[in-house]
């Protein structure tokens, strides 16, 4: 089972469009949820004004007031209003004040163009310079959401001693998840016996978080509250924590309505309002010896958060472990900080911090190269981590670790040195089209970083069905990504059963325990493992009974899963996670080991370079991963290629374009994002190292594929065109040109 492309659980619902997303769910009785916002940046709300001409007799009305629990969003920092009330102030364009249901969607617009809000104005800070330079101060005392600092050896005794020091500066822009389909909630509230019951329904990456978010709104006893996950249309990250906001006024409507309310945004709305990628500014200093090893490496990491902390602490989190990228090295200093502007929060988006850092470093090894007069995949070479290295947080590579052979097999597939001479060959005669090869080499950290596997002590389980099958039971949710498939898999080789006597239940708090949330890329590997350990513990049930002999045909199988239940009533066995014991992370001083394992890439692509237009296309496209077993080989080639076609978005076109805080191109019509027709085939390929942290040695691979792409394209763009500064995303022909301009002048 494990080993074999197994076809997508869920795939023919989707294909047919038999599957219903939350927009598509019929209640009856429904009436349908909008939110008024505001629109300037900064200031304080003085008052909201209700249009007197327009009949409000038939509307259902919800402001800050009207909040039965607590005005915040649970999150890391409960620092997130559900909604502004009067008197308070408004941190950023689009955040949310009034709420409004209605059942016919025409007069709930009328009657949303009918509120206007009166906001005294307040300086506002909109990007992470103003916010550093602190001539404003919006958040706490010194605008900063959160600090981290890693330190190894001493860097500042290198400098002087050093052959070589070489210092960048790169910047990544804000970048928009794009999910087919955008957010919604759908809520219904019920009094019972004089309290309370909500039955919320939506979009959700993490249901177990919509869950916290609402018992802390209505004050509820948690056992009151239900949250269940549809099938999702994508999320990328995007659903993470912003479905506590949606999911909050959707009860909230249907709470004071006495109706079902569905809310569900069009593209603006959740373009403008939602979360996205954090625009980033790393400033690197590196010395290398005489010999280009590298001594000792600085990194100042900082991330733009937006008006509220969000997910921002863990988002640098990760941006900062990833920030020395896959090198050795004995001195290192990585500062990182993330830091409040008036915008609207950013969140979690595929690579979670890690593509902002590992873009940073990994074109920085490339300028490096090029100063050090080496060549840019020697230099790695005489650098990358090796089994028994140490990294910036003191922890040791203890897996069989292989980077240069992973670049080989990268250089290889792509002829990396007869094409790069045939490109410097054509380029000498400056042709009108000028070609370039560039590569990357990162990693990916599996799983929640540090203790918070540990903290989040996920559970996971089997649970035997009336007609002998079995259902798995985890809140892991489905985005597209093969959730369903992977943990039927599983459970089904460890039961040793065919995948259709497998059910995976959906993901609903009534019914399923917190396996955690659906991100870090850790349900394949880090829940994965406890559906096999349960199952184990399941079929070990069986066995013991007297029920399943050891070697037994599916339909012995189901017989014995029907005589247990005959026997105990029902039937579930449960597998929770402890950190394996060698595991060991300070969260304090950030030393020890970050991840339990990291996934390894190295991507490598060609481009060409039109010198008229300054477009860049991308010709060919390498992706090699050790990503530990593959569980699904064609499952996992789609992560791969959507995540590289995501990351070449980022790296070319993707532009969030932000004017008083807020997006101004918040339409796909000016938002560009690559489709079929702007991409080459994404050849991919697989190294598989089996780790003993994921059921048959899988580790994670969701985001890997995000990471890498940025870099291997601008090093590429760089190839084809010679000493341009390169250090920004993304590299959208206008910026290219601004470039070239640049160095031109330098030139006269
Ligand atoms: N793939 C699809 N098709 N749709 C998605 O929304 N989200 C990505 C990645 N791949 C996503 C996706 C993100 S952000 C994460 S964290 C992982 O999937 C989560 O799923 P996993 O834990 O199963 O890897
Ligand atoms: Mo993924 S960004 O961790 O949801």
């Amino acid at each position: 089972m494990i080993g074999s492309s197994a076809t997508r659980k869920e795939g023919r619902d989707k294909v047919l469009g038999r599957t219903e997303y939350t927009g598509d769910l019929r209640v009856p009785g429904l009436w349908l949820g909008a939110t008024v916002r505001t629109t300037v940046p900064r200031g304080i709300l003085r008052a909201i004004h209700f249009d007197p001409g327009f009949d409000w007799s038939d509307l259902c009305i919800v402001t800050a007031a009207d909040i039965p629990g607590q005005n915040r969003v649970a999150s890391i920092v409960p620092d997130q209003p559900f909604l502004v009330g009067i008197g308070e102030e408004v941190a950023h364009p689009e955040q949310p004040v009034v709420l409004l249901a209605h059942p016919d969607r025409f007069r709930l617009e009328q009657a949303r163009r009918a509120v206007r809000l009166e906001v005294e104005p307040l300086p506002a800070v909109l990007d992470l310079e103003a916010s550093l330079a602190g001539t404003t101060i919006i958040y706490g005392t010194d605008n900063l959401l959160k600090e981290l600092r890693i330190t190894k050896g001493d860097p500042a005794s290198i400098w002087d001693k050093a052959s070589t020091v070489i210092e960048g500066e790169y910047r990544t822009g804000a970048q928009e998840q794009l999910y087919l389909e955008t957010q919604a909630a759908l809520a219904e509230a019920q009094v019972e016996d004089g309290t309370l019951r909500l039955d919320v329904r939506g979009s959700f990456q993490c249901p177990y978080y919509v869950h916290g978010a609402l018992v802390g709104l209505f004050g509820l006893p948690r056992e009151r509250v239900r949250v269940a996950a549809v099938e999702m249309g994508g999320a990328f990250g995007g659903k993470e924590d912003y479905p506590s906001l949606i999911a909050g006024h959707a009860a909230l409507l249907a709470w004071k309505s006495g109706h079902p309310v569905r809310i569900v945004y069009d593209r603006e709305e959740d373009m403008a309002a939602t979360t996205k990628r954090h625009p980033s500014r790393t400033r690197l200093r590196t010395a290398f010896d005489a010999e280009g090893h590298l001594l000792a490496l600085e990194a100042d990491f900082v991330l733009d958060g937006g008006a509220f902390a969000t997910m921002s602490p863990v988002v640098l989190s990760r941006g900062t472990l990833h920030a020395a990228g896959v090198y050795r090295c004995p001195h290192v200093s990585i500062h990182g900080r993330a830091v409040a502007t008036n915008t609207p929060p950013p969140g979690a988006f595929r690579g979670f911090g890690a593509p902002q850092s590992l873009f940073a470093i990994e074109r920085h090894m490339d300028v490096c190269a090029r100063e050090l007069g080496l060549d840019a995949v020697e230099l790695r070479r005489r650098n990358v981590l090796r089994t028994g290295d140490t990294m910036a947080t003191g922890q040791v590579i203890r897996e069989d670790l292989d980077l240069p052979g992973l670049m080989d097999r990268t250089l290889a597939l792509i002829d990396f040195e007869a094409r790069r001479t045939r490109n410097d060959g054509e380029n000498a005669y400056e042709p009108e089209i000028r070609r370039g090869v560039g590569l990357s080499l990162f990693m990916h950290g599996c799983g929640f970083t540090g203790s918070g596997e540990a903290k989040l002590a996920s559970v996971a389980g089997l649970e035997a069905l009336a007609d002998g099958r079995v259902a798995v039971l985890a809140a892991s949710t489905e985005m597209g990504q093969g959730k369903h498939t992977v943990f039927a898999q599983v459970a089904a080789e460890a039961l040793g059963v065919p995948m259709d006597l497998v059910e995976v239940a959906p993901s609903d708090t009534a019914r399923v325990p917190d396996s955690g949330p659906t991100v870090a890329s850790r349900s394949t590997m880090v829940v994965g493992k406890l559906i096999q350990d349960a199952a184990r513990s399941f079929r070990q049930g069986l066995v013991q009974e007297g029920l399943l002999p050891a070697q037994h045909t599916p339909e012995q199988f189901q017989e014995a899963v029907r005589g247990m239940q005959a026997r105990h009533g029902s039937y579930r066995s449960y597998a929770q996670y402890h950190t394996p014991p060698q595991q060991v992370w300070n969260d304090t001083t950030y030393q020890g080991d970050a991840y339990p394992t990291y996934s390894w890439a190295c991507y490598a692509a060609e481009v060409a370079v039109d010198t008229t237009t300054w477009e860049v296309s991308v010709e060919d496209f390498v992706a090699v991963q050790d990503v530990g077993r593959v569980i699904n080989p064609i499952l996992a080639t789609g992560q791969v290629q959507g995540g590289v076609a995501q990351g070449i978005g980022y790296a070319l076109w993707e532009e969030v374009q932000m004017r008083e805080g807020r997006m101004a191109n918040a339409t796909m019509t000016n938002y560009i994002i690559p489709t079929a027709v702007d991409l080459p085939e994404i050849r991919v390929a697989f190294v598989e190292t089996p780790h003993p942290a994921g059921p048959g040695g899988a580790k994670g691979l969701g985001e890997l594929p995000m990471d890498g792409p940025a870099p291997a394209l601008i090093n590429a763009i760089a190839h084809a065109l010679g000493p341009v500064q390169l250090d920004e995303l993304p590299m959208t022909p206008e910026r290219l040109l601004s470039r070239i301009e640049a160095l031109e002048a330098r030139h006269d």
